[in-house]
């Protein structure tokens, strides 16, 4: 079996034009490494008239489409080890424009699997896999233990009752990390597709010696999100209003919380990922900073950052279905398995996220039609009682 950085031959990339994946190029050009990225430049990330961010000079760039096996076999050629980022990425966004979430998301990574099935020389595929699988995720309750609540109904956000309760017995609950036991139940379409990809790489691969890592990814935040994308990213969101002058409006009551782990600290757990040995044909990780933050407080966090009042703070009661509550995971397994500790604290995070932001060309915000076009899917609501 390969082992170390030193063996490695090509490294492929999919979406490496991306958030993540361009840190990720960057890290591994950087270290000598032979790079092929493969992205489709999708507009809502990149815009109308996309460049190639400067972190993939040096690498080889194919403009194509995950769902294209053409486009795969190309990319593929002398790869020994894929890193499997290309997606659809909108929670959101994702109940309502659900055939291309699968296409992408599951139908690319089967178009994947069909290749890596014959002899293709990879030797492991590392998929970014997201949180979102977990849908609700754990929580502890004072008489059941841990506990995996169903996502909100709609009757429960429009009475604003926020907060998950026991599914056994109606207490209320704690927040507990996700880790290796906790249970695989996505509350939206983007969570299914992430939950496939996984469960496509982890059966059909390993039978044909390619290892798999999934990592399950928190909030990933930090320079180099797109601006653009109204979808995904929410502290580059509220950045980006912060700087143009704009209120940034905080749903449900602000207390939902996320695990927001920097962009570095997760570049650093993919290129273990790549490289360690694993002692098995696969492994499933969760990758976070460990430490929840309410959105209210990341976006006060941001507002100090930017200079702004943060009285722009609104906090209104809307909700959206398909969002849960509260999220962050052990970071121990992580560590544990490839050493990796994410180690950048959010209050650090969000300084570079704001410094690179002032210095980015900023498009028009879409967030206002993003938000209609939830509405119009009925997928946005505001609560009656708060
Ligand atoms: N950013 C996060 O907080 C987060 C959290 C959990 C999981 N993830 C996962 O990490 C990965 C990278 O996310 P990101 O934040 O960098 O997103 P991103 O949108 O910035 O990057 C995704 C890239 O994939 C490309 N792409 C999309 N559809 C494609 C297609 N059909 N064919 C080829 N390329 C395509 C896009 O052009 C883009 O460059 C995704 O798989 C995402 O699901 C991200």
């Amino acid at each position: 079996m390969l082992a170390g950085r030193e063996r490695s031959d090509r490294i492929l990339v999919s979406g490496g034009a991306g958030f993540i994946g361009r840190h990720l190029v960057r890290r591994l050009l950087a270290a000598g490494r032979p790079v092929t990225v493969l992205d489709s430049l999708l507009e809502a990330v990149h815009g109308p008239d996309p460049k190639l961010p400067s972190e993939l000079d040096g690498a080889r760039f194919l403009r194509g489409d995950v769902r294209d096996a053409d486009a795969w076999r190309d990319a593929l050629a002398g790869v020994d080890l894929v890193y499997h980022l290309a997606s659809e990425t909108g929670t959101g966004e994702s109940m309502y424009r659900a055939q291309r979430y699968v296409d992408v998301n599951v139908g690319g990574t089967r178009v994947l699997c069909d290749l890596l099935g014959e002899d293709s020389g990879v030797r492991r595929v590392v998929v970014a896999s997201s949180r979102a699988i977990y849908g609700e995720g754990p929580y502890r309750c004072a008489v059941h233990g841990i506990v995996h609540p169903e996502a909100r109904t709609a009757e429960r956000l429009a009475r604003g009752a926020w907060e998950p309760d026991c599914p056994l017995c109606g207490l209320a609950l704690q927040p507990h990390p996700a880790g290796p036991g906790t249970q695989v139940h996505p509350a939206s379409v983007y969570g299914v597709t992430k939950r496939d990809q996984e469960e496509l790489l982890l059966s059909i691969l390993p039978p044909h010696g390619v290892e798999v890592v999934a990592l399950r990814l928190q909030n990933v935040y930090g320079p180099g999100q797109s601006v653009r994308n109204p979808y995904t990213g929410i502290l580059s969101i509220f950045t980006v209003r912060f700087l143009d002058g704009e209120n940034v409006s905080i749903f449900e009551d602000g207390q939902e919380s996320r695990d927001f782990v920097h962009v570095e600290d997760v570049v650093e757990a993919f290129l273990c990922a790549g490289d360690a040995e694993l002692g098995a044909p696969t492994l499933v990780l969760d990758v976070g900073s460990g430490r929840p933050t309410t959105v209210l407080e990341a976006a006060h966090m941001l507002a100090r950052a930017c200079g702004a009042d943060e009285r722009r703070v609104a906090v209104t009661g809307d909700y959206r279905i398909g969002d849960i509550r509260h999220a962050f995971c052990d970071p121990g397994p992580l560590h544990a398995a490839l050493g990796v500790a994410p180690r950048i604290p959010i209050e650090e995070g969000v300084t570079g996220l704001v410094a690179w932001v002032r210095t980015t060309e900023r498009p028009e915000s879409r967030l206002d039609d993003a938000l209609d076009e939830m509405r119009a899917a009925g997928l946005l609501g505001r609560a009656e009682a708060r």
